[in-house]
């Protein structure tokens, strides 16, 4: 039978669990005996009890790591906390394998198999198994919500005995998986939004939801595999003029760039934050991965020229509970999909395209290519 451990999250600040209630019982009905180490979902609003119900074991680290086929995370777990679990244990997780090559290399000396979640291709059939966009989504909405609150007016238009409230201008720079909902949520709350990327097929999209695109043709980058490639540096000086032109009549902005690989693109300069209203709010949702905002700080609140700029180092972990619940679900999406009922477990073909996209290690080697290749 194979056995599935679910740790609780040791980094600073994690607060979601890599199963929920709901999971366990399917992981179950596959078939896979299910042990979560005890307090791993306190964070999330799940409790022991609620895992014991669904049908798993919960106890020490040590126990559930006892024999452990799979050890499911939503962030890597520690190499050396990882004792006794089966030969070739699988570790399916968000790795982050970039910016944690040294913890990869220490999968691979232990023997494990890591599996990076944040590698899936992007492609149809692995669109629910999918973490960037189950996570992204729901920080696009978070981001609104924080903006909304950290803003000392209302975002919709109202009419008052009193006289009338204007609604808040939005702005949202790069419209992926977060942007789209953000732009989604501030319409939600009455606000005018425009929104700007530089993968022209975004503008339909924008507009689709109620919002005006803001474009310039010459800054078409698409990158590989649905994402966006880095612009050249003349790009990068006439998006700063589209951006100019435009950002010092927003009284929110909400950034989300990233370039795969690569530190976040800046977006927005000093200047440009000085150009904007005093009370105006940026949320810079690329702020843990070098910011798309100068001067933008994970987890504080920063002011500048009276434009307040925010954003966290883990969004995702601000919603615990759907976030772990989306999350868990894409962890089950994947395994079942590859649940191999004579073998009574997964099992990964090594030619399949998420297997070459999301293993890290096997056999004591890193043998993911986006790590190997110079
Ligand atoms: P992302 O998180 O990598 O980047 C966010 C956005 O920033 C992207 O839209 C990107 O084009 C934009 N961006 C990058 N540099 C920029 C710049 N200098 N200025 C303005 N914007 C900039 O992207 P995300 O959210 O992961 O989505 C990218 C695409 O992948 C979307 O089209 C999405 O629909 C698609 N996708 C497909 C999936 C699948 O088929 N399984 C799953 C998830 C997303």
């Amino acid at each position: 039978m194979t056995k599935i451990a679910v740790l609780k999250e040791t980094a600073a600040g994690e607060t979601r669990v890599a199963a929920s209630p709901e999971t366990v019982k399917k992981f179950i009905g596959l078939g896979a005996e299910v042990a979560v180490e005890k307090g791993a979902g306190e964070n999330a609003s799940v409790s022991d009890a609620d895992y014991k119900e669904a049908g798993a074991s919960v106890g020490a680290k040590a126990a559930a790591l006892k024999g452990a086929d799979i050890i499911l995370g939503v962030q890597g777990p520690d190499p050396k906390a990882l004792k006794g679990m089966a030969k070739g244990a699988w570790i399916v997780a968000g790795l982050d394998p970039f910016g944690q090559r040294k913890r990869v290399d220490a999968y691979a000396k232990l023997g494990v198999e890591a599996l990076a979640m944040e590698f899936m291709p992007r492609i149809t059939r692995a669109q629910s198994m999918d973490i960037l966009s189950s996570q992204s989504n729901l920080s696009g909405y978070k981001a609104v919500i924080e903006c909304a609150s950290t803003y000392g007016k209302a975002f919709p238009m109202m009419m008052t005995a009193a006289g009338r409230i204007d609604a808040a201008r939005c702005f949202v720079m790069g419209v992926g998986v977060a942007g789209l909902q953000a732009i989604a949520t501030a319409r939600r709350l009455g606000a005018q939004v425009s929104a700007t990327d530089v993968r022209p097929e975004t503008a339909e999209q924008i507009e689709s939801l109620g919002a005006k695109p803001v474009f310039d043709d010459d800054l078409a980058s698409d990158g590989e595999g649905g994402y966006a490639k880095e612009l050249t540096k003349e790009q990068q000086a006439k998006q700063a003029e589209l951006v100019t032109s435009h950002i010092s009549k927003q009284d929110i902005v909400i950034t989300t760039a990233l370039i795969p690989g690569r530190p976040a693109p800046k977006l927005i300069s000093d200047a440009q934050i000085k150009s904007m209203k005093a009370g105006s709010v940026i949320f810079d949702l690329a702020v843990a991965q070098g910011g798309n905002v100068a001067g933008s700080k994970p987890d504080e609140l920063v002011v500048k020229h009276g434009v307040k700029i925010i954003g966290f180092s883990n969004t995702p972990a601000h919603l615990a509970a759907d976030a772990s619940a989306l999350f868990s679900r894409n962890l089950y999406n994947f395994l079942s999909a590859y649940w191999d009922k004579d073998a009574d477990k997964p099992v990964l073909p090594d030619d399949d395209e998420v297997t070459i996209g999301i293993r890290l290690t096997k056999d004591g080697k890193v043998v993911n290519e986006r790590l190997t290749e110079k």
